[in-house]
């Protein structure tokens, strides 16, 4: 069942020559269905929904995941990675009396509005979400979470994430936003449910952006459909968060880091393994001597 699938999804890699659909579900915030629930993922972290079968769930809509040359996330190398030169990222989020706050099955979402200047271009908030472990790693380092808040230009439909890095707090030290955040985590721990947070504010979060050093590269979504050209600013200092949150976060959100993906530029790992399964099955199918 699982080699047919992945069989599918290598026999898509070779031959699918449908247009892409770059910009797809995991940007947009999901709207409620009529019994109150927000509609689950269909891409997961494991078996035929994971990684590897991303492309076979959809071949035409996710053809990036398995053929894009600049996929995301990759490994950081923080001696040769371009940094934004500072003050060119302006991130601003008004705090908020409540904001909807969903378990995907993918993720846990909060979905508010902002604004974000980078590099000259101007790009509004879709929502922000989670990553257990990070999906990112600095010089081959993994950190025990990443957000990425996801930004969409109004005119020209371009993405930038902004994303940190979030290292456990030897001192039980636990960012403002987070906090606020994963207090009514309690409500969503089923996938398909959706509540309120409390209040939000931003402002432990945008004055860390501003503060520190920005790694920037040009990669892709994470998630299906994995759409190229999003431009990634990953601040190049983590915040905090405490280990009982912690804890607590990964209860919900499970597993759901993307495996790191080539080097920029170079060919796709999944169409590497195609033509390496293929070449072994070609060797197999030939009559012996
Ligand atoms: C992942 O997705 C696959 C394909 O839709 C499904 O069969 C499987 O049950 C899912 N697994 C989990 C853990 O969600
Ligand atoms: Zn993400």
């Amino acid at each position: 069942m699982i080699l047919s699938r992945l069989l599918a999804a290598f026999a898509a890699l070779i031959t699918s020559t449908s247009a892409s659909c770059l910009y797809g579900t995991s940007l947009e915030p999901r709207s409620l269905s009529a019994d109150g629930h927000v509609p689950v993922s269909t891409f997961n972290y494991t078996g035929e929904g994971g990684p590897l079968g991303w492309v076979g769930l959809n071949p035409a809509a996710n053809k990036e995941c398995g053929h894009g040359l600049t996929q995301s996330p990759i490994v950081i190398n923080s001696k040769t990675v371009p940094r934004a030169a500072k003050g060119s990222v302006t991130m601003t989020i008004p705090s908020v009396d409540m904001a909807d706050f969903e378990n995907l099955g993918s993720t846990v979402e909060v979905v508010v509005g902002g604004k974000l200047n980078a590099e000259g271009k101007d790009y509004e908030l879709k929502q922000f979400h989670f990553h257990t472990p990070s999906e990112h790693r600095v010089d081959e380092e993994y950190f025990p979470m990443e957000i990425h808040f996801v930004f969409q230009s109004p005119s020209t439909k371009s993405i930038a994430v902004v994303a940190f890095l979030v290292e456990l707090s030897p001192y039980g030290r636990c960012n403002n936003l987070l906090k606020q955040v994963f207090a009514n985590l309690h409500q969503i721990t089923t996938p398909g449910t959706i509540t309120k947070t409390k209040r939000l504010d931003f402002p432990s979060v945008v004055n860390h952006l501003h503060q520190y050093g920005i790694y920037t590269y040009t990669g892709s979504l994470t998630t299906p459909p994995c759409s190229s050209k999003v431009s990634w600013y990953i601040s190049a200092t983590p915040i905090l968060i405490d280990v009982v949150t912690f804890n607590a976060v990964k209860k919900v959100v499970k597993y759901n880091a993307r495996y790191t993906q080539n080097i920029l530029g170079e060919e796709n790992l999944m169409e590497i393994a195609a033509h390496d399964i293929g070449c072994g099955l070609k060797m197999r199918a030939q009559p012996g001597p």
